[in-house]
C-alpha cells in the first residue's frame, strides 16, 4: 500500500515538473508564461493545487433558507453540496456517493429531507450519516461511508468553502469582512438573479481581467458610468479628497470602510462615481427596500475579492456575486448572482432587467475580452508583457499569489 502510495507520488511529481519549470520562468511583474494558460497539465494541476485547498466562495447563506435546504455545485471540477441541516447548521460535503461515486446531488438548489443517491438509493441523513443502503452484506459497516465532509466557514451570510484536510487560515479574513458587510444583513437578502456564462477562456485570464480596470473606461462605457474606473491601485489614492470625505461620512453613520487585506483577499467600501448611488445603468436604486438605508442608501460599494475566484459589491440596493470555475484548460464557467432585500417583490420592487442589466452588459464585454486575450495568448509569437503597477496592482497580487501557491503545492506534493 505505502509502495502504491509513493509511486502515486512519483508520478505526480514527474507529471507537474513542467509546471514549477513553467512558473520559475516567470517574469516578475509579467503575465505568465503561456502554457500556464493554455495545456491540459496545468489545468489539471491547478484543480488539484489551487481549487481543491483554497477557500472559495459557494453562496450566500440566504440561498439555504431551512433545513433540507441544499445547494449542489462544482469547485475547481469537484461537486460539492453544502446545505443546512436539522438543527439549522450548515455542512458541506463532497457530493460523491460512498457507493461508486455518483453525484448524488444534483447542481442546483433543492430542498430535501435526506440525500438519496440517483444511483443505486443510498440514503444519507443531513449529517451526511449513511442511514440506508440496500442489499449490502452482513460486513458492510454503514458508519464508515458517511458523505466526506468539506469545510465551511460563514461570514456575515457569505459561505466560504474549502476542500483541504488542511486549509489556509481563514480567521484574518473572517474579522477583516465581516465588520463591512454585517450592515448589509445579507443573512436575510433572497437570490434575485443567476447568469451561468461560459467563457473560453483560461480560468487565470478570467480572474486577470476581473482583478483589473485598466480596461473599464474604454471597453466598459456603462460600468464607467457609475464605477470609478480611473481609481488607483486599491482604491486608495483619494485625488481631491473624495474618498477622505466619503470615509468621514461612512465613519459617521458608523458603516466600517476598511480596508482589510491579506494574501488571497482585499475588502473595501469605496465611493462610487459623484451624483451616483448604484451600479445600476442609469446611477439610481435598482430595488426597494434597500439592503442598507442608511444615508439614503448612498454608501458607495463594498467590494470583497477572494483568491482564486470571486469578486462581489454589496451595494445599498443590492448584492452582486461572481465566481469563475474551470471547466477546461481554455474554458471557465462564470456564474453571477444578483440578490436583494428578502422583503422586495419581483415586478413590484424591483425587475430583474434593471437590476442585472449593467453587470450583465459587463460580463458579455468581459467575455470578449477574455476570449480574445486567450486566442491572442495562444499564438506562436506571444511573449508575456509587463502590468501596469498603477492599474494592474491587484492583476499583479493574482499572479503572484498564484505562483506562490503552486510552487508551494508543488514542494507538498515533492
Ligand atoms: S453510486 Fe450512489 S448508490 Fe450507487
Ligand atoms: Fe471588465
Amino acid at each position: 500500500m505505502a509502495e502504491r502510495k509513493k509511486t502515486a507520488e512519483r508520478f505526480a511529481m514527474q507529471d507537474f515538473r513542467r509546471v514549477r519549470q513553467l512558473l520559475q520562468s516567470r517574469r516578475p511583474g509579467h503575465a505568465l508564461p503561456q502554457a500556464l494558460y493554455t495545456s491540459e497539465e496545468v489545468f489539471a494541476f491547478d484543480l488539484r493545487a489551487i481549487f481543491a485547498r483554497s477557500w472559495v466562495l459557494a453562496g450566500l447563506e440566504c440561498e439555504l433558507p431551512g433545513p433540507g435546504a441544499a445547494l449542489a455545485l462544482s469547485v475547481g471540477g469537484s461537486p460539492i453540496v453544502v446545505l443546512r441541516d436539522k438543527t439549522g447548521a450548515i455542512r458541506g460535503f463532497h457530493n460523491s456517493c460512498r457507493h461508486r461515486g455518483a453525484m448524488v446531488c444534483a447542481p442546483g438548489r433543492s430542498q430535501r429531507p435526506v440525500l438519496v443517491c440517483p444511483y443505486h438509493q443510498w440514503t444519507y441523513d443531513l449529517t451526511g450519516k449513511l442511514v440506508g443502503a440496500r442489499r449490502m452484506q452482513e460486513s458492510f459497516d454503514p458508519a464508515a461511508h458517511a458523505l466526506r465532509p468539506i469545510h465551511v466557514r460563514n461570514v456575515a451570510g457569505v459561505l466560504y468553502v474549502s476542500l483541504a484536510d488542511d486549509p489556509p487560515p481563514f480567521e484574518a479574513f473572517a474579522t477583516g469582512l465581516a465588520p463591512l458587510l454585517a450592515p448589509h444583513d445579507l443573512p436575510h437578502a433572497k437570490l434575485a438573479h443567476e447568469a451561468v456564462f461560459v467563457e473560453k477562456g483560461n480560468w487565470k485570464l478570467v480572474m486577470e481581467n476581473a482583478r483589473e480596470c485598466y480596461h473599464c473606461a474604454v471597453r466598459h462605457p456603462d460600468l464607467a458610468l457609475t464605477f470609478p474606473t480611473e481609481i488607483k491601485a486599491h482604491f486608495a489614492a483619494d485625488e481631491h479628497g473624495r474618498v477622505a470625505r466619503f470615509e468621514a461620512r461612512m465613519e459617521e453613520a458608523g458603516l466600517p470602510v476598511g480596508p482589510t487585506m491579506g494574501p488571497w483577499w482585499q475588502a473595501i467600501r469605496f465611493p462610487l462615481n459623484e451624483g451616483v448611488v448604484s451600479m445600476t445603468m442609469d446611477g439610481r436604486h435598482a430595488v426597494r427596500p434597500l439592503m442598507v438605508d442608511t444615508l439614503g442608501g448612498d454608501i458607495g460599494s463594498v467590494r470583497f475579492a477572494a483568491e482564486p475566484n470571486s469578486f462581489c459589491h454589496a451595494l445599498a440596493d443590492y448584492t452582486f456575486v461572481f465566481t469563475a470555475d474551470p471547466s477546461g484548460p481554455q474554458e471557465t464557467i462564470v456564474t453571477a448572482k444578483w440578490y436583494v432585500h428578502r422583503d422586495a417583490v419581483e415586478g413590484v420592487d424591483y425587475h430583474v432587467e434593471s437590476l442585472a442589466a449593467l453587470w450583465l452588459t459587463t460580463n458579455n464585454q468581459d467575455i470578449e475580452l477574455v476570449e480574445n486575450n486567450q486566442r491572442g495568448v495562444n499564438s506562436v509569437g506571444y511573449v508575456p508583457g509587463p502590468y501596469s503597477e498603477e492599474a494592474e496592482a491587484l492583476v499583479g497580487r493574482f499572479t503572484d499569489w498564484y505562483c506562490e501557491e503552486a510552487l508551494a503545492a508543488l514542494d507538498r506534493m515533492g
